[in-house]
């Protein structure tokens, strides 16, 4: 259970923590994650966000420790993605049918395809205002960011910005705060925004343009994930900053499946030719590492290398799945090249191409192929390949 707690005056996050997920469509939660909610008491009582469908009992519970949930009067949806709106018909059945849910348009549209009925929705967007008693609710359209439907809520009182998925982290430990976890918690926001939001950078770039245009007093973030930001709400927003801008760094990412470790001997290479230039290299097998956590690494690099053996004229299914995500989540401003073994006809780096074509990024060379087992001159060949990348990189970044 989670002891919902008073993070302001009036104001308590009553959410729930989800200790056992591992897999989150696709992401691997590691450290299992939240589903935050929060609860604003004044004239009327509001709640922010809900919880996904199973932690619906759970998410009445915690409210329950502080009033009684028929004495909510009003809901808002930030987002409605099934992990933050799938207990609104249990909330909605438990506090009455008729209470309205402050949403976006797409808002009132999704939760309506959800859930196969109309609930009594108040459409808001940027510029609109709920002003109850001593409270105002400010809401701002952050729209595929990183869904159609996604907002922000903003209470101007206690300069509190409910920030829906951007922001937050997958991260279900003991702590609330960005104090009491410090940095241990950086590493979960930077693979949280590259597996969620990369592709979404330029909508990045432009909300927190306008946010900083608003002027607004931030002395909280709360996203609807993982812990919250008051100690220094300036320092996640400064790394959204240097995220969304894809500014390449002098790393390599250099990734690889093998079928009878030719193509491991090759990745092994291009990395001994990589470090040979002092350039950082990340050498990831696809076996070994979760496609997450190589977008997370790909997220900074300059370089990516892809490797794959050709198996039935085609890729890897491991690295196809890779290719495919990393595609998804459409990182830019890299170089980049293939590599892999074959035994007679020899797709795989082709095919790659045009995966790194698709991307748009920038081909450097036509990649390295070698015939069942590389002998010493083409691991030379591999060598040099690795040298190659690292020097277009630093020549990029001089
Ligand atoms: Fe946490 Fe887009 O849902």
């Amino acid at each position: 259970m989670y002891k919902p707690i008073e993070i302001a005056k009036g104001v308590f996050s009553v959410g729930c923590r989800d200790w056992d997920i591992r897999d989150f469509h696709g992401y691997s939660t590691y450290e299992g994650t939240t589903y935050n909610a929060f609860l604003v008491l004044g004239e009327k009582n509001v709640l922010i966000d809900t919880v996904k469908e199973h932690f619906g009992d759970e998410l009445l519970a915690n409210i329950s420790k502080i009033i009684d949930p028929k004495l909510i009067d009003i809901v808002i949806s930030n987002h409605t993605e099934m992990d933050h709106s799938g207990s609104i018909p249990k909330l909605m059945h438990k506090i009455g049918e008729d209470k309205p849910i402050y949403c976006s348009k797409m808002g009132a549209k999704n939760i309506e395809a959800h859930f196969n009925r109309k609930f009594n929705f108040q459409v808001v967007g940027t510029g609109d205002t709920l002003k109850i008693g001593n409270r105002t609710f400010s809401f701002l359209d952050t729209k595929m960011l990183h869904w159609p439907d996604s907002m922000f809520t903003y209470l101007a009182e206690e300069a509190i910005l409910f920030s829906s998925d951007a922001f937050g982290q997958h991260y279900a430990g003991d702590m609330f705060f960005d104090d009491e976890i410090g940095d241990e918690i950086m590493p979960h926001a930077r693979k949280y925004y590259a597996n969620i939001l990369l592709h979404f950078s330029p909508r990045v770039q432009a909300l927190l343009k306008d946010v900083a245009k608003l002027n607004l007093k931030i002395d909280m973030i709360c996203p609807d994930h993982g812990i919250i930001w008051r100690d220094n709400p300036s320092k996640i927003i400064d790394a959204y900053d240097t995220w969304s801008r894809q500014e390449p760094t002098r790393k390599v990412v250099i990734i690889f499946d093998s079928m009878w470790e030719s193509t491991a001997k090759m990745a092994r290479a291009i990395t001994s030719g990589v470090e040979s230039e002092d350039v950082n290299v990340r050498l990831m097998n696809t076996r070994k590492w979760h496609r997450s956590d190589i977008m997370t690494e790909i997220l900074d690099a300059g370089a990516i290398a892809v490797g794959s053996p050709t198996l039935n004229n085609n890729i890897f299914p491991v690295i196809a799945d890779v290719m495919t995500y990393i595609k998804g989540l459409r990182p830019q401003n890299k170089i980049v090249a293939a590599f892999g073994s074959y035994g007679w006809s020899g797709e795989a780096v082709k095919i790659l191409n045009k995966d790194f074509e698709e991307m748009k990024l920038t081909i450097i060379d036509p990649g390295v192929k070698i015939q069942y087992v590389p002998d010493e001159a083409d691991l030379e060949r591999c060598f040099e390949l690795g040298v190659k990348l690292a020097k277009t990189l630093k020549e990029k970044l001089s």
